[in-house]
């Protein structure tokens, strides 16, 4: 049995295919494009597994996704792979609606064809689970309830629309051919490998590195976070038990005000890794107001009684111990971060 993992070299799915093949013999293909966002090396405690292939491509290469599928028979497509910063994605749209709009429109539709040729058993038994995001839902205000799997999508960065372009493009493979396609939407994910572009790095990396910790506008928007691990583990379980046709929203009733992130953060590493330095006593001294982000959203929250209740599924991580793992990972391993920072987008 196989299991094709599209995107598998970046944050989520290093992680998901790490995790995967600690419990099991199955074939793991990872088919990621290695765009700046990837890393070989996350992977390469299990790149040599007999039961491990990599292959660099992009999920818009029709060619390609129709051989791998041919030649590999999959029993479940996970698809991670996408464009996923907000921040880039309003600088240089582009490329998020070429990977996440038409790359995953591709993906469904060689994946539609090669399911096509199944027998009834294999096709049954067949699965496309399509990784996305709760930012296709929009802003929450303070008092609204969080999002669950009701909600109407209205998402407001081209990040979120592409996402929300890639889920509904997902959805009509299921309504329209009947193809058993599952969609998840988690809420923010924090945990080893991800790039310091993203808030809980960022932090981490400017806090080593002395230099000013940017928050975006009053630093009151808040995000649910979910460990990683978490979300990975609720992915299997969506593979395992979800419902061709279902989404699942996934959260970890974690929600945080941006500057509460950064404190509980700059506290830890207070503990850690004191500062010797005559002019700062805190990691906290840090901390700088910026502008805001374009169209910020303010708040995302998720409502996760659908999977906790039909799937069984329930987060391990408590936000105080994930946080915990998180920068001492990051501290363990500087110079993995430490080759981002010759990228100007980092600095
Ligand atoms: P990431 O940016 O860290 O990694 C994305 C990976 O996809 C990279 O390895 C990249 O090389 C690959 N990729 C990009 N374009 C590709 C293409 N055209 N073909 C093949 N590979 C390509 O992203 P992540 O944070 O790991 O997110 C993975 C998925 O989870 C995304 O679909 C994202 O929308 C979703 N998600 C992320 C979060 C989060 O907090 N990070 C939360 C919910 C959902
Ligand atoms: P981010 O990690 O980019 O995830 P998303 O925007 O997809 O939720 O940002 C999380 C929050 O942190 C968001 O409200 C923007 C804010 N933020 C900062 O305040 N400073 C930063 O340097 C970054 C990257 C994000």
């Amino acid at each position: 049995m196989t299991l094709l993992v599209t995107g598998g070299s970046g944050f989520i799915g290093s992680n998901f295919i790490i995790e995967w093949l600690k419990n099991s013999s199955e074939n793991i293909i990872n088919l990621d494009k290695l765009t700046y966002a990837a890393k070989l090396n996350n992977l390469s405690k299990i790149k040599d597994l007999k039961n491990y292939k990599f292959v660099k491509g992009d999920i818009g290469d029709k060619e390609l996704i129709d051989t791998i599928l041919k030649e590999e028979n999959p029993r479940a497509i996970i698809n991670f792979a996408a464009e996923t910063h907000v921040d880039r994605s309003i600088v240089n749209p582009e490329e998020f609606l070429q990977t996440n709009i038409i790359g995953t429109f591709r993906l469904l539709n060689s994946s539609k064809k090669y399911w096509d040729t199944l027998n009834e058993e294999k096709k049954l038994g067949f699965r496309f689970l399509h990784v996305s995001t709760d930012e296709v839902f929009g802003s929450l205000d303070q008092n609204e309830p969080p999002f669950d799997e009701t909600n109407p999508y209205k998402p407001n960065s081209p990040y979120s629309a592409s996402k929300a372009a890639s889920d509904h493009l997902a959805r009509s493979y299921f309504h329209t051919y009947k193809m058993p396609i599952l969609i998840t939407n988690c809420s923010n994910n924090y945990g080893p490998y991800q790039l310091p572009e993203k808030l809980i790095p960022m932090i981490i990396l400017k806090s080593l590195a002395l230099k000013k910790i940017p928050i975006y506008g009053d630093g009151k928007n808040v995000r649910d976070w979910l460990f990683v691990n978490d979300h990975c583990n609720a992915i299997n379980v969506v593979l395992d038990k979800g419902i061709p046709g279902d989404t699942y929203c996934i959260g970890g009733l974690n929600e945080k005000k941006n500057i509460e992130i950064v404190n509980i953060i700059c506290d830890i590493l207070d503990e850690l890794l004191p500062i010797k330095n005559q002019n700062i006593s805190s990691y906290r001294d840090l901390i700088n107001y910026v502008s805001d982000r374009p169209g910020h959203d303010k708040r995302y929250a998720i409502d996760p009684s659908k999977i906790i209740n039909n799937l069984n599924w329930e987060p391990k991580e408590t936000f105080e111990s994930g946080i915990r793992k998180t920068v001492k990972w990051y501290l363990n391993n500087q110079q993995w971060m430490q080759d981002f920072i010759d990228i100007n987008y980092y600095q």
